[in-house]
């Protein structure tokens, strides 16, 4: 195996997902990495481990460097299972190295691994000398669980902030300079939007703490993916414009169909939205996935809803896709609705309620047509694009 190092005695021995394709409820059409680290220095540190089905593959490439057993200390990041995974059969293989980890990481390791290893907790701002260097630890709650924590290497200007700055990404690669940026950035804004946009508050945060303890950050090293090797300012730089909601005039029409009707309409809307200029795409809910959808939604101003009603409410897909975004919590955006109907309707009025309840911003304005849209609805929903593009400043 091909050693990679990042730094002069730092490496990374994680391991590349290749097959995986869901990622608790993600598309992850490119699979992943799990990223975990070996600091060689007086004391030998390995920082999180990879996914259980993996450890071998981890194992391997410590192996390739150093003999497993001579690691003195497994740092754990974040206790969920893509990272501390492993830890069970590389702690047992070590021996008895001390596991450095947050109060919570502590508990959590106990609770999912029953096992009580011989621990040291940390807080912000605690060090650990190593040798040559230091570990600096910061703690990162919800970034992306209660129990992260953020690891930095002030001599090497090195931050190991685990799931934060990530991307779901199996690649030749190691480095995010060895892609073509607006990939990498595609790959990041997926993850954020998926993971870490309810944390947007959070995160703009913890880099303004970071800002604060003056810390400089040549390269940042997380456990997903592509490690930030050249002008890390770039990736933080995004997560501060998504955080703080930075959109363009973009609208999405997101809809779902039984018998073409509000497929026709949506159609309309996009003609009309495009008309006026704006950047504007059509989703069709069971040929896209929910994750893609949220990703294209981060820098979008507008959202315009569609649903046919069934059995007096909204089409399932549609009731799909509202549970998860609105988990996310996406911050001002303007939705907008529209359907089509039977005998009966209800769609928009459930989707509306839905909105309503988690306190997003509704256009006042919805279109609803019976059965087949003919000419003349059709050019309303023309109009109603058109309408709804002005809206989005
Ligand atoms: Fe990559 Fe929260 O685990």
């Amino acid at each position: 195996m091909e050693k990679v190092e990042l730094k002069k005695g730092i490496y990374w021995v994680g391991a590349i997902d290749w097959n995986v394709r869901d990622f608790h409820g993600y598309s992850t059409p490119y699979g992943s990495t799990y990223n975990a680290y070996l600091i060689l220095d007086e004391k030998n540190v390995l920082i999180d481990t990879v996914k259980a089905p993996f450890y071998l593959e981890m194992l391997g490439r410590i192996s390739e460097i150093i003999d497993p057993g001579r690691i003195d200390i497994v740092v754990c990041n974040h206790v969920e299972m893509d990272h501390s995974g492993s830890s069970l059969q590389i702690i047992d293989r070590i021996g008895s190295p001390l596991v450095v980890t947050s109060e919570r990481g502590k508990k959590g390791l106990e609770k999912h691994y029953g096992r009580s290893w011989k621990f040291k907790t940390v807080k912000t701002g605690e060090t650990l000398s190593i040798g040559h260097r230091t570990l600096v630890f910061v703690e990162a709650p919800m970034l992306h669980w209660p129990d992260s924590m953020f690891t930095y290497i002030p001599e090497e200007k090195l931050l190991l902030p685990n799931d934060t700055f990530g991307q779901h990404i199996a690649s030749c690669q190691r480095f995010a300079d060895e892609l073509e940026e607006s990939q990498v950035m595609k790959h990041a804004a997926k993850y954020f939007a998926n993971i870490l946009w309810p944390l947007a508050p959070l995160v703009l945060k913890k880099i303004d703490e970071i800002k604060k303890m003056g810390i400089p950050i040549e390269m940042i090293a997380p456990s997903h993916g592509l490690i930030w090797r050249r002008d890390p300012s770039r990736i933080l730089q995004a997560y501060v414009d998504w955080s703080q909601g930075k959109a363009r005039k973009k609208v999405l029409v997101v809809y779902d169909t039984m018998w073409g009707s509000t497929e026709r309409m949506a159609k309309a809307i996009l003609t009309g939205l495009i008309e006026e200029g704006v950047e504007a795409r059509l989703f069709h809910l069971r040929s896209n996935h929910r994750s893609e959808i949220i990703e294209e939604m981060l820098e979008a101003k507008g959202i315009l809803l569609g649903s046919p009603t069934l059995n007096n409410g909204m089409f399932p897909t549609m009731g799909d896709f509202l549970t998860y975004m609105k988990g996310l919590r996406p911050k001002g955006k303007l939705f907008g609705l529209f359907g089509s109907h039977g005998w009966g309707g209800g769609a928009i009025k459930e989707m509306r309620k839905l909105l309503e309840s988690e306190k997003f911003e509704i256009w006042e304005k919805e279109l609803s047509v019976q059965f087949v849209p003919n000419p003349e609805e059709l050019s309303r929903a023309v109009q109603f694009g058109r309408e709804f593009a002005k809206r989005i400043v």
